[in-house]
């Protein structure tokens, strides 16, 4: 029954864990203020202990009950027939197989605000194990960040629903630009990460989409750009004979670069196209938005996670980096999904099922028009569903959205329209009966904010209804502090100034803690598929006095800044944050414990070996070695310097003994001239420690099931030194055991 998400837990018994027998209780009149009666009768499909039922068939429902629903409101409509009103029944969404949902209304009626409920549920569900799906939420002004935080504004509205106000921990990718600027403390606490676009995602029609904010290059131009990402990527000669190596990866410095110096490039386009499109090419640089090795899906969808993309604080330039990035989700996402699920493994491994939730999407998928997403939203809405994904779009005008998206949805949620053609699409598209009386004009463009009108596609032959909203557990929008940082951190960049730099990471300081992310993930995720899995819901991260410390002191140097450049005016008050009231300790990660070996062999013992669920060798692998690659203690221990060269050994066996591993793996390593000099301890992980001229040597031991494997690192600063001793660890491994 549940084909089309193959990754969704079985729950076939979730009686036991509620009392069915106990009638629903209905939502009270006064949290439904606006309750309209409808004439036409009302049928939908009701389960008398659960509620109203969305996006689940009759069967589909028998299986899992109250398992993997999400409760979004409350069904607000009278009718003269007391004995057939559903007045007041809770609505429950089905989270558990893919959908395509439309959520319309005008500006200000509350669809964001849905979609967060949406988010709200989709974590909540997490929690209570009943689904494990990814959910990246596309952010353009700044509303779904703030569900870090309890709703505590609306804590009057929440107490007539029985809801109380908390916080979700969500993870939040900024632009690279702004979140380089931040401090460090900001960034680890608000879980804040870089965003980034490889430059080499892009094609040609990207770049025009980029360069030209939305419009096309000339001809000229992308034919030039066509030349350069020819040249960069295959290599070209200089007049000095000397040869630009082919770059599998290239910034837009590179680019640029090519531009100056290939000969080829300076004879077929005159200093002029040279010249426009190398000012064009700086400003798409000061975005700070490309860069080499650019932000994945993989990194972005990640099981049991809500990720939010908050593109907001590239103002004008949100929409065409939005356009492109979307485009690249949307294709990884599938063609991950695709390639793993036709292989017959696990999808889950690799890429969860994902929910992409993108707030005004009629500037990605218009009607009439192109943008580097549109095909690959189209293809999503499509094909999305086989493979376990799900596509919430959000518009203020139906009518501007293209009609292959939205013939899509299964599920359409429409508040507040006022313009006819915006009502004539929802009419043409609704996947359910639109009663005559929702028809009116007047009708729908006065539902109140939080209203909506349902269509549901399993229920199509029957009418549409009117459902209030629940209020919201976190909160939406508003400003934060965040904001004002991030607006400093802009001001501390000017804008305009061709010259500008961007405070560059250092490369491998960044890659790590990338790096150091999706292991962690990957570690949850591992972990997850196990079985000891943690009971508590995961508490929202907060900032701690000393962040916010940091942050009003940036507010203050920003504040500041506006006052001496007589911009505006802009008070900030004295008044204590509430968030500064209680603390929240970020639970440390793990304890380090390092401990020096004086005896040359080695007690086996004493090294832990990390169980890990059931997992693919392959993983198992990568994972241990990931561990050992950017775990801080070991990392500090193995890197010395950035031209620092490494090399790996896998070594993994079935069915054998943790002990008679460890103290092979050992031997072998000594035997080839490495003195061993420490173990460090951490998370459950041991690093067993080798010192030799001019290397350092690393091995750890994970275990799933009957597979154990035991990865080998070996770096040092000579790549000869570090390749002969891999050699004679290799060659010492390979020997009969
Ligand atoms: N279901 C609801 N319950 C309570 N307040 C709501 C609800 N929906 C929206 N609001 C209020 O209306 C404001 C605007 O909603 P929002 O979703 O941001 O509008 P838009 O349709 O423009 O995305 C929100 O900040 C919130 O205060
Ligand atoms: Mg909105």
């Amino acid at each position: 029954m549940n084909a089309g998400n193959p990754d969704t837990p079985e729950n076939e018994h979730p009686e036991d864990a509620q009392d069915l027998d106990k009638p629903i209780d209905l939502i009270h009149k006064s949290a439904l203020p606006y309750r309209p009666r409808v004439g036409e009768a009302l049928d939908l499909h009701v389960d008398l202990n659960i509620g109203v039922v969305l996006g689940r068939s009759d069967s589909f429902h028998r299986k899992y009950r109250a398992g993997g629903l999400g409760m979004i409101g409350g069904v607000a409509e009278t009718s003269d027939d007391v004995l057939t009103s559903l007045m007041g029944m809770p609505v429950k969404l089905d989270l558990m197989s893919p959908h395509v949902m439309l959520v319309a209304g005008k500006r200000g009626s509350g669809k964001s605000y849905t979609l967060g409920i949406i988010a709200e549920e989709l974590a909540l569900a997490m929690e209570r194990r009943e689904i494990e799906v990814a959910a990246i939420m596309v952010d353009t002004v700044d509303v779904f960040r703030q569900m870090v935080d309890p709703n505590d504004d609306q804590i009057d509205l929440l107490k007539k629903w029985d809801y109380e106000s908390r916080g979700f921990p969500v993870n939040v990718y900024i632009p690279r630009r702004t979140y380089v600027g931040l401090p460090d403390e900001v960034k680890k606490k608000a879980r804040l990460y870089p965003l980034s676009i490889g430059p080499k995602e892009l094609t040609v029609s990207d770049w025009g989409y980029v360069l030209e904010k939305g419009g096309t290059l000339s001809t000229t131009m992308e034919n030039l750009i066509s030349e350069i990402l020819d040249s960069v990527r295959k290599g070209y000669a200089l007049d000095s004979g000397e040869h630009v190596s082919l770059k599998r990866d290239f910034s837009i410095k590179d680019m640029i670069r090519c531009i100056e110096t290939s000969p080829s490039i300076e004879g077929l386009f005159t200093p002029a196209t040279r010249m426009a499109l190398i000012q064009r090419l700086k400003r798409a640089d000061r975005m700070g938005i490309f860069h080499p090795g650019g932000t994945s899906a993989q990194d972005l969808a990640i099981a049991g996670q809500i990720t939010v993309i908050d593109v907001a604080p590239l103002g004008s330039d949100a929409e065409a980096v939005l356009a492109i990035l979307t485009n690249m989700l949307c294709r990884q996402v599938l063609t991950y999904r695709m390639a793993w699920t036709d292989e017959g493994t696990s999808a889950r491994e690799e890429l969860p099922p994902t929910w992409l939730i993108i707030d005004e999407a009629h500037t990605l998928v218009p009607r009439s028009g192109d943008t580097p997403a549109k095909d690959a939203i189209i293809g999503y809405a499509k094909l999305g569903r086989r493979f376990g994904c799900s596509l919430v779009l959000c518009t203020q005008q139906p009518s501007a959205v293209s009609d292959d998206a939205i013939s899509q949805a299964d599920l359409i949620i429409s508040h507040s329209l006022s313009h006819d053609n915006d009502i004539r699409a929802l009419q043409q598209r609704a996947p359910a009966v639109l009663p005559d009386q929702f028809r009116d004009k007047v009708f729908i463009s006065s539902l109140p904010r939080g209203a909506a009108i349902v269509f549901d596609q399993t229920t199509e032959n029957k009418r549409g209804f009117i459902m209030q909203v629940r209020p919201r557990l976190s909160q939406h929008g508003g400003t934060d502090r965040l904001s004002g940082l991030f607006e400093a951190v802009k001001l501390l960049i000017p804008e305009g100034a061709d010259e500008v730099e961007l405070v560059e990471l250092p490369e491998e300081e960044e890659s790590v803690e990338v790096e150091e992310i999706i292991e962690a993930e990957e570690d949850l995720a591992l972990e997850e598929s196990g079985e000891e899995l943690p009971e508590v819901p995961r508490p929202p991260l907060k900032l701690s006095k000393e962040d916010w410390q940091v942050l009003d002191g940036w507010m203050k140097d920003y504040v500041q800044k506006l006052f001496e450049e007589q911009k505006q005016e802009f008070s900030i008050t004295d008044e204590a944050s509430p968030r500064v009231e209680e603390p929240v300790e970020e639970p440390s990660l793990s304890d380090v414990e390092i401990v020096p070996v004086s005896e040359p062999e080695i007690d086996a013992s004493a090294v832990l070996v990390k169980k890990f669920g059931p997992v693919s060798k392959e993983l198992l692998s990568k994972a241990t070695t990931r561990k050992i690659l950017y775990s801080k203690a070991s990392h500090g221990y193995l890197f010395t310097s950035e031209k620092d060269h490494r090399e790996t050994i896998s070594v993994d066996r079935i069915d054998t003994e943790p002990l008679i591993l460890i103290n092979w793996v050992a031997a072998g390593i000594s035997s080839s001239g490495l003195e061993l000099d420490q173990l460090i301890h951490e998370d459950g992980f041991t690093f067993v420690c080798f010192r030799g001229d001019g290397v350092r040597v690393i091995f750890s031991v994970g275990s799933s099931e009957s597979k154990i494997c035991a990865p080998v690192v070996i770096v040092g600063i000579d790549r000869r030194v570090v390749a002969s001793a891999a050699d004679r660890i290799r060659s010492s491994l390979h020997k009969p055991e």
